[in-house]
């Protein structure tokens, strides 16, 4: 599993983490910047990494911001990214489960180090359960082709 980093400078320490984290998982990763903590815009790295997920040279990905929200908003723009934030365990297995997540979207400055860690095991670590959640998943892709 190859996995798209990206972060603004509100996420660039978190993602500093993950990417520790992913080097001691054995888990391979392209870090699309930011590449450094200078104030950036977190569009600029959404687009790159929900590219690389659409397109499958990576499998999933993990984009970092201040809340993790206007990242999420930026990547879900791109049809057939399904990005999701998350700031519990909970939601981040489910999101896994039931939505098919492809992009999890963290907060620097709303979840610690190690609640982070664990949400990004939990969300590479949950497979889709398909069934009845591939029919609604297929619902929001016929939006995505009505627009
Ligand atoms: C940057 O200050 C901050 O607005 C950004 O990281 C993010 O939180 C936006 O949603």
């Amino acid at each position: 599993m190859i996995i798209a980093l990206g972060a603004d400078h509100g996420g660039y320490a978190l993602k500093e983490a993950v990417k520790a984290h992913l080097l001691r998982r054995g888990i391979e990763f392209i870090d699309f910047g930011s590449h450094s903590g200078d104030r950036c815009d977190y569009p600029d790295m959404a687009l790159p990494v929900a590219t690389a997920v659409v397109e499958g040279r990576c499998e999933r990905g993990l984009l970092f911001c201040g809340t993790g929200i206007g990242i999420s908003i930026a990547a879900n723009k791109m049809p057939g990214v399904r990005a999701a934030v998350c700031s519990d365990s909970y939601s981040a297995k489910y999101t896994r489960l039931h939505n098919d997540a492809n992009i999890l979207c963290l907060g620097g400055r709303v979840v610690g180090e190690g609640l982070a860690l664990d949400l990004v095991d939990l969300f590479l670590d949950t497979e889709f359960e398909g069934g009845r959640h591939a029919d609604r998943i297929a619902k929001i892709t016929n939006i995505e082709q009505a627009l």
